[in-house]
């Protein structure tokens, strides 16, 4: 424990749990209390707060609410990402579901990646397109967004560390990133395809905001809401899927007890939910 960690008290727990809740559909269990303890005591200590108490008053009445509000949620995600996590659903959509969809006659594809981090996810699917030779044949947004801002400015600017590569082959940097002592910056042309925004998928208001996709990737973000929360955006996902849409979720999701809305269809390797 850090020396100036500042206990939680189990109720303060529980409340502090409530607002992040209401805000984000992140749903901490008592088991990750230590969690927000450790996330959030430097914070108290640099607002001069003795106990999570004041804090939540904070949070609740002061002026400064709504900007505290964004720092609490860019403190408490928890933003694991790496390029080509989860392979198999990336191969999936470039040999099969964007092939399909020129087949068919689309000029315009939007791809969603929702909950995209630090941006590994959005810039591994423009990679994997443009090795594929796809822009070639089709127009193909690809939107990335993320509640924490911090990520998402981070995202913006395309610098990683090795962390990021994990079991890559080591011609993947060089191809892709140019690189200055430690940090790889990735290139302007795979950049380019690729914009970010912040977004809460809880927020009323972000099917309107986001317009229609064919695809959305959203992975490795449901495991950490309750059912409510997973079910209000998998529904928002279903609304905001043109027809045939395609949903791709994380290895571990399902969301058999969920909706019914969805045609699953089983790939070998992993799963895509089908908006037919
Ligand atoms: C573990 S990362 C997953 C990143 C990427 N999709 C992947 O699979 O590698 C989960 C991300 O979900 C984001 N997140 C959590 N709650 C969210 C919400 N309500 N709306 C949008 N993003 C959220 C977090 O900020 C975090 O960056």
């Amino acid at each position: 424990m850090l020396s100036n960690t500042i206990k939680i008290k189990d109720e303060e727990f529980l409340e502090l749990r409530d607002i992040i809740y209401k805000t984000s559909a992140i749903a901490f269990v008592e088991s990750k209390k230590y969690l927000l303890e450790n996330r959030l005591s430097k914070r108290l200590n640099e607002l001069n707060f003795k106990s999570f108490k004041d804090y939540i008053y904070y949070l609740k009445y002061d002026n400064n609410r709504r900007k505290e509000m964004d720092v609490l949620i860019n403190l408490v995600t928890i933003n694991e990402t790496y390029f080509l996590r989860e392979r198999p659903q990336m191969d999936h959509l470039v040999s099969k579901t964007l092939p399909e969809l020129i087949a068919a006659g689309k000029k315009n594809i939007r791809i969603w990646s929702a909950a995209c981090s630090t941006g590994e996810e959005p810039y591994s699917l423009a990679i994997l397109i443009k090795e594929a030779g796809l822009y070639n044949k089709a127009n193909i947004e690809i939107c990335g967004t993320d509640i924490n801002s911090d990520v998402v400015e981070f995202a913006k600017k395309g610098d990683y560390k090795s962390m990021s590569f994990r079991g890559l082959p080591p011609t993947f940097q060089p191809t892709y990133f140019s690189q200055n002592q430690l940090i790889f910056s990735l290139n302007a042309d795979i950049k380019q395809k690729v914009k970010f925004n912040v977004g809460n998928l809880t927020a009323p208001t972000i099917g309107a905001q986001m317009g229609k996709f064919d695809i959305i990737f959203c992975r490795n973000v449901l495991i950490s809401f309750d059912m409510d929360g997973k079910k209000k955006v998998i529904d928002m996902f279903y609304n905001c899927l043109n027809t045939p849409g395609y949903l791709y979720l994380g290895h571990s999701e399902n969301i058999n007890k969920i909706s019914t809305a969805y045609k699953v269809s089983n790939f070998g390797s992993g799963l895509v939910h089908l908006k037919q």
